[in-house]
This record gives C-alpha cells, sequence and structure tokens, in this order.
C-alpha cells in the first residue's frame, strides 16, 4: 500500500515512472467501475477538476465531498470517515488544513491516501511542475530553479521535487517567511542544493524557471495585511525575468494575484508557462493513479 503525501514520498526512479504514465493519455482504465473520494476542506478550481477528469480517464467515479459534510473529528474521527470511504472507493484524496490529518488517513492503511493540499505540503502540485518542467527542457539534471515570495506547502514540496530531478533550488523569502528548521534539515538530507536570500534578483540570476505563489495561504486570510507589509518587493516583475536564463520559464501554481506576487506582464507574457502547468495537473493525477493502483 502505497500513500502519497509529500513528494518525497516517490523515489527518484518512481517520480520518472510517474511521469512516464503522465505523458500516455491512454492507459489502462484500473479504475473501471471503482470510485474515488475527493474530499476538500478548502476551496479548489484546479485540483478538483483535474483530479476528476484524470478519474474519468481511468474509467473510475470521482465523487466530491465537501469537508463540512464529513465533518473530520467533529461528525466523526478521520479515522471512522477513511474506514468507511475506503469500502466504496479505491482511492481516497484529500485537501486539508493540518497535514496531520492526512497522516491519519494513511495510518488507517486501507487503500492509498493522496494528499490533496495540507498546509505543509502540495506534492500533486509538484508532481505536474515537473512535467511542466521537462517539457519545456527535457533533462532537468544541472537546471536551477528560483522560488521567490512564502516559503509554504508549495515551494516545500517544488523544493524537493526539484532537488530530486537534479535541479539546484534557490529561495527568496523575507527572512520570517523561510523554510522551518525542520523543512531545512529534510531538504538536507534529501541532499537538495538549496540557496536562500531575501532578494529576488540573487535567485533568480541565470536560472532556468522562476516560480511564485500567493503571499498569503488559504487559512491565513487574518494575516494578509501583514503579508502584504513583509512581502513588499518580492513581486516577480520583468526586472526579475531579466536575470534569469535568456530561455527560463515562469511557473505559478495558481490561483494568481497580477500586481502582488507576480506582475500582468510576467504572468501573461512570452515566458509564462502557467496554462499548460495548470492542465498538466490532470495529465500528472492520471500518472500518479495509474501507478499508485498498480503498485498495490
Ligand atoms: N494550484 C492549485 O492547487 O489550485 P487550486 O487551489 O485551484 O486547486
Ligand atoms: N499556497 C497556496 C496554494 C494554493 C494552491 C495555499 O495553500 O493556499
Amino acid at each position: 500500500m502505497r500513500h502519497l503525501l509529500e513528494i518525497d514520498d516517490l523515489s527518484a526512479g518512481e517520480l520518472d515512472e510517474v511521469l512516464a504514465r503522465a505523458e500516455q493519455p491512454n492507459l489502462d482504465p484500473v479504475l473501471s467501475a471503482r470510485g474515488v473520494a475527493l474530499v476538500f476542506e478548502k476551496p479548489s478550481t484546479r485540483t478538483r477538476n483535474s483530479m476528476e477528469m484524470a478519474v474519468v480517464q481511468l474509467g473510475g467515479h470521482p465523487v466530491y465531498i465537501h469537508g463540512s459534510e464529513v465533518g473530520f473529528d467533529r461528525r466523526e474521527s478521520v479515522e471512522d470517515v477513511t474506514h468507511t470511504l475506503a469500502g466504496y472507493h479505491a482511492v481516497i484524496a484529500a485537501r486539508v488544513f493540518e497535514h496531520a490529518r492526512v497522516e491519519r488517513m494513511a495510518a488507517v492503511d486501507r487503500v492509498p491516501i493522496v494528499n490533496l493540499l495540507s498546509d505543509a505540503a502540495h506534492p500533486m502540485q509538484a508532481l505536474a511542475d515537473l512535467l511542466t518542467l521537462r517539457q519545456a527542457f527535457g533533462d532537468l539534471t544541472g537546471r536551477a530553479m528560483a522560488y521567490v515570495g512564502d516559503a509554504n506547502n508549495v515551494a516545500r514540496s517544488l523544493a524537493l521535487a526539484c532537488g530530486a530531478a537534479g535541479m539546484a533550488v534557490r529561495v527568496a523569502c523575507p527572512p520570517q517567511y523561510g523554510f522551518s528548521d525542520l523543512d531545512t534539515d529534510r531538504l538536507a538530507a534529501a541532499g537538495v542544493d538549496v540557496m536562500i536570500t531575501d532578494r529576488p534578483h540573487e535567485a533568480a540570476e541565470g536560472c532556468d524557471a522562476v516560480y511564485t505563489d500567493v503571499w498569503t495561504s488559504m487559512g491565513q486570510e487574518d494575516e494578509a495585511e501583514q503579508r502584504q507589509r513583509a512581502f513588499e518587493g518580492f513581486i516577480v516583475d520583468d526586472s526579475v525575468m531579466a536575470v534569469a536564463a535568456a530561455d527560463a520559464v515562469f511557473l505559478h501554481c495558481l490561483p494568481a494575484h497580477r500586481g502582488e506576487e507576480v506582475a500582468a506582464s510576467v504572468i501573461d507574457g512570452p515566458r509564462s508557462r502557467v496554462w499548460p502547468q495548470a492542465q498538466n495537473r490532470m495529465h500528472a493525477a492520471r500518472g500518479l493513479l495509474s501507478w499508485l493502483l498498480d503498485v498495490r
């Protein structure tokens, strides 16, 4: 039984296998007459739709469940919800506030659990990010990724994914919004070459890709004003892209706020790959689900 709670649950070889499957439009219909439960405690555009369509493409039936409907630890425990859903579904996927919730679901160990974003990680996004980078550059060994902004769930999974693909990672963030010591240790243990700075241009210098995400993640709305102030100057604009490599691409997990973390001229400009990146969420999800059901 395999779960995907963070991208480093997959070895580098397994990542290759999942991404190879993601490139195949006609995989075996491993979900034929089977269900996948998709539990969402937070809103979603890309994750819900890409997962639902990936399930359909594998012959299965997705069931969307709003978090308030199952009421984790209010109506019944996370474990009891998981046991019950595992009786109907081949896979359970969940977007949660606390990462510990997906860990508790995985501990039930009845069907594979997929993390659809927690406060700590966004592995399904990282899979699509790697797919998009491979489509742009082929082999990623020796390439460099610059992440500018909040060292959040997306940044952490991205850094682990890029490290596994042989890329160097440069992160520009205000000092109080950097990786935790635990994250830094995990990245170091994984052998990821990470450089941290508080200067976006320094991070982007010569890099092959520049990535950013919102300054205020879902669940942090109370901190929005303070974050706006702290991240002033961390916008990815044309001056940041200008110091990156000549063929560098711009990536963003979306949703985006033009004029905050990214300039409209960048996200809507010729170096932006955000639309193929968003569409790759579906291909990555199909590859992952196909692999998860085959390795059981
Ligand atoms: N990138 C991403 O996860 O988008 P959604 O929040 O819309 O699912
Ligand atoms: N960091 C963002 C990502 C959204 C896809 C959040 O957690 O809200």
